[in-house]
């Protein structure tokens, strides 16, 4: 067909680069970035703060001895609740900063940016 240019169909209007950005499956993975160590995790559904021996330095591992204490830089709403553990440690330490948690008793379920404090 002669004089006839490419056609272009809607398929191909709907490929431009800025449709493709927006509609292209984007699978968002949860991480916690470690400040300290300059590192970030991805994870699966949620995580043990626990199982982060790499990045945070822990003693007790059962909320006694606060060397796992954190400032959660942003991210507060996808860690669990403070276990009374915490409360407990936290009032005995006179650590009234809401921010802080302990790692060991903190579990991820999102994203978290992470300040180890010791
Ligand atoms: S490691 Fe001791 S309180 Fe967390």
């Amino acid at each position: 067909m002669a004089g006839v240019g490419p056609v272009l169909t809607f398929c191909d209007r709907l490929r431009s680069p800025f449709t493709t950005y927006f509609s292209e499956p984007r699978f968002l993975v949860p991480n916690l970035r470690f400040v300290n160590a300059e590192e970030t995790v991805e994870f699966d559904g949620k995580v043990e703060l626990k199982e982060m021996g790499d990045f945070i330095t822990f003693g007790c591992r059962s909320g006694k001895c606060g060397i796992c204490s954190v400032r959660v830089v942003s991210g507060a709403e996808n860690l669990s609740p403070k276990t009374s553990h915490e409360e407990r440690l936290f009032a005995l330490l006179k650590e009234s900063d809401p921010a802080v948690r302990l790692a060991c008793q903190s579990r991820a379920h999102g994203d978290a940016v992470l300040f180890e404090i010791n």
